[in-house]
């Protein structure tokens, strides 16, 4: 009797949690992702945001006001351009790769680039001519690192990225913060730029440093002091004892402090780093393409 009626319990427990599960899973509001892998679609500009003369954020629709773009943490996008050379009166296709701070996770019906103009830069034409309103074209997911998946997780990550290699970090960041509660990995942001003002996302992952008690470290570096350097943690260039007083060991045979190292910049410093990881940090030789579970990964 006792044994029944605790069989009839735990099945009544089941019951209304499978009901409450699906129940609760049925509300989620539905989305449609945006991207298709292998085919350019357009997007419409509907917002630009000026930072500097070189760096603006630009806002492009989706489908819908449901949609999402569908980009996993860690991946990004593919634009393609017509770029004109005034010189030589010639068009040629060219491709580059975009990583959005937006996140679909915190988004609907939109998704937002923060890119860097050069002066010379071919697709930087592009985001200099656009106007609200024009298209542009995207094809995506890209890339070989999905954070979501990468299992087991990894206890701490160590992010060297310099410039516009920002991006792709902190989507991950800004990631990790939102699940803070499950999400227990610690992050060590290296971040170099020429000077202060160059500094992508600065209030952002100021502002992340303090909500994330103590999860996420950030050292600046700059080519050129500014004023004030209390905040800065060097300037010059990312070096063995910067790295050591960032808190990187050199890899041990064991692993157990499960690191990785990841890395998005100029070719200077991503070649720079691989070699001083290998030559100072027993890492492992660095592969021209790597992979999510490798402990480097290049972006
Ligand atoms: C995963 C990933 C994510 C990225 N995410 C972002 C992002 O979110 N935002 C962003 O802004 N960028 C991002 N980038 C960088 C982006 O892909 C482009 O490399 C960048 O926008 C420059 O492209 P471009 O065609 O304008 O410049 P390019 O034409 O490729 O030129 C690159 C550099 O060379 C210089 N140059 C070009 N031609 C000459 C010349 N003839 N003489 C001298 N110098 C020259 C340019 O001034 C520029 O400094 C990302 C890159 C990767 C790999
Ligand atoms: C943004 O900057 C561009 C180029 O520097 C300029 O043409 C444009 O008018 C600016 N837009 C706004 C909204 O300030
Ligand atoms: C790894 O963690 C152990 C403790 O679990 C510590 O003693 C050791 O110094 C760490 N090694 C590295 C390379 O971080």
């Amino acid at each position: 009797m006792v044994n029944n009626s605790v069989a009839v319990a735990s099945v009544a427990v089941v019951l209304a949690t499978y009901i409450y599960f699906n129940l609760n899973k049925k509300s989620l509001p539905k989305f449609e992702t945006s991207l298709i892998k292998d085919q350019f679609q357009e997007f419409e500009l509907i917002s630009i945001v000026n930072h500097t003369d070189e760096i603006a954020t630009y806002k492009f629709k989706l489908p819908s006001a449901t949609h999402k773009l569908g980009l996993p943490i860690g991946q990004h996008i593919t634009i393609q351009y017509d770029f004109f050379n005034e010189e030589t009166n010639e068009k040629s296709e060219i491709i580059r790769h975009y990583t959005p701070v937006s996140l679909d996770l915190e988004t609907d019906g939109y998704f937002e680039l923060l890119i860097k103009k050069y002066k010379l830069g071919k697709m930087s034409q592009l985001f200099r001519n656009i106007k609200v309103g024009d298209k542009i074209k995207v094809r995506g997911p890209k890339g070989f690192y999905d954070y979501e998946k990468i299992l087991p997780k990894k206890d701490h990550l160590y992010m060297i990225c310099g410039g516009t290699g920002i991006t792709p970090m902190y989507q991950i960041i800004r990631y990790v913060y939102l699940n803070k509660h499950l999400d227990k990995t610690k992050i060590t942001l290296i971040y170099g730029n020429q000077r202060e003002e160059d500094i992508l996302l600065k209030k952002e992952l100021d502002s992340l440093v303090n909500l994330m008690d103590g999860q996420l470290k950030v050292h600046y570096i700059l080519d050129n002091a500014p004023k004030d350097e209390s905040w800065v943690s060097k300037i010059g260039y990312v070096d063995k004892d910067l790295l050591v007083k960032c808190g990187l060991k050199a890899l041990d045979e064991s692993d157990k402090n499960n690191t990785q190292v990841l890395l998005c910049g100029p070719p200077g410093l991503v070649s720079g780093m691989k070699k001083l990881l290998s030559s100072e940090f027993n890492y492992p030789r660095i592969k021209p393409i790597t992979k999510s579970d490798d402990k480097v990964f290049v972006f």
